[in-house]
């Protein structure tokens, strides 16, 4: 999982460890997307707990400044947490991510990837058509297992 991510110096990515885990946190507020009722934090830490999920990092200079959280279920596979540090966004990271994560599901023999998009965060639906990506005609339905984070 290394090699070149568009213009620029060579990009490393790899699973993250627990080690990762503020540098990751980090990443992903500065991208915008930690919301009150998610903690990142447990998020992250829930994904590396677990056998069929990881969160992997793009690493340069040293410094995590990419990430994609990838797992299945047993019939989809599933991308959250798409991030590219804002300096570095627009030199092809965010298809390196994706690639990787689509990758990494087919590694585990999972047929199709999915992936949700926040209503209010729609401009982002643009740079997943571009990598193939389409709306689906569903409807998400949730309903929390646990007290969710207060907001
Ligand atoms: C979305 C995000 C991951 C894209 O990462 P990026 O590194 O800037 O994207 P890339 O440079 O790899 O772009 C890949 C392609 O998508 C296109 N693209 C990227 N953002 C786009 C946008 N907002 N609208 C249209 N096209 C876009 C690029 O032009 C590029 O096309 P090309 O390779 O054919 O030339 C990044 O902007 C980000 O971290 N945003 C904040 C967090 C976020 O919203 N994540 C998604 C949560 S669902």
């Amino acid at each position: 999982m290394s090699g070149e991510s568009g213009v620029g110096e060579p990009v490393a990515v790899r699973p993250c460890t627990a080690a990762d885990g503020d540098a990751v946190v980090a990443l992903w507020a500065a991208c915008g997307l930690v919301v009150p009722w998610n903690d990142p934090a447990a998020d992250f830490a829930l994904a590396l707990s677990k056998p069929n999920a990881t969160v992997l990092a793009a690493v340069a200079d040293g410094r995590i400044v990419a990430s994609v959280m990838v797992g299945q279920e047993g019939h989809r596979g599933w991308m959250y947490y798409v991030a590219v540090d804002p300096a570095r966004q627009g030199q092809g990271l965010g298809r390196r991510m994706v690639a990787e994560a689509e990758a990494w599901l087919t590694a585990a023999g999972m047929p199709k990837v999915q992936l949700l998009v926040r209503d209010t965060n729609q401009r982002v639906l643009a740079f997943y058509e571009r990598l193939g990506y389409a709306t689906s005609p569903v409807t998400m339905m949730q309903k929390w297992l646990k007290t969710p984070p207060s907001p």
